[in-house]
């Protein structure tokens, strides 16, 4: 019964392009992402040690790579992140927020089946510190500065941005 309607939510959400999901079926598509990332994995802690170098890295990477989609401040206000469905989430907001340390390197390193979410992490989940780095920055994203913001802009993938392009 109710593995049938996981299939059903995923069915929906992840053929049916254009047709937008009900509110259900992206709850149950959620409720079924959070049960397939494995146990083990759910809690494991972040290995590599946050520091200020750290998150401006993993800054700049979030804007060269994921804020097509998630935008800079992670809201999900894009062309491409509020037309995809299910859209891009808010990143900020506690639905995002409260997944642990591991859902979230899970879920970045390999992607979310039939969603726009692309897989980032190559080979072996351990040596995968981008993930992991990047986790750090998505806990930081609810605390992005103004200045922050504003230096991220000129990392940002410049054809997708004509604005950043004075800089260059
Ligand atoms: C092509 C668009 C796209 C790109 C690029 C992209 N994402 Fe996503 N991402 C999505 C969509 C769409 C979802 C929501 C999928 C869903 O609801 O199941 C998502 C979901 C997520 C989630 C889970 C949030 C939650 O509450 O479930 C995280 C974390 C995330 N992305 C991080 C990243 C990071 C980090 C990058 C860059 C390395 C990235 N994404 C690049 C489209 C994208």
């Amino acid at each position: 019964m109710v593995s049938g309607w996981f299939a059903y939510a995923f069915f929906q959400t992840g053929f049916s392009a254009k047709a937008k999901p009900s509110a259900l079926e992206v709850v149950m598509a959620r409720q079924a992402r959070h049960l397939a990332v494995p146990f083990s994995q759910r809690n494991a802690a972040n290995p590599i040690p946050a520091s200020p170098d750290l998150l401006i890295e993993a800054r700049h990477h979030f804007a060269d790579h994921c804020a097509t989609c998630h935008a800079n401040d992670g809201s999900g206000k894009t062309p491409i992140g509020e037309n995809v469905y299910p859209k891009a989430p808010d990143l900020r907001l506690s639905d995002t927020q409260s997944m642990s340390d591991g859902e979230l390197f899970f879920v970045i390193h390999n992607g979310i089946r039939f969603t726009a979410m692309p897989a980032w992490g190559k080979g072996d989940p351990a040596e995968d510190k981008d993930s992991w780095t990047l986790v750090h920055f998505i806990r930081h994203l609810p605390k992005l500065t103004p200045d922050e913001l504003e230096d991220m802009k000129h990392y940002n993938p410049k054809t997708d941005h004509p604005a950043a392009d004075h800089h260059h």
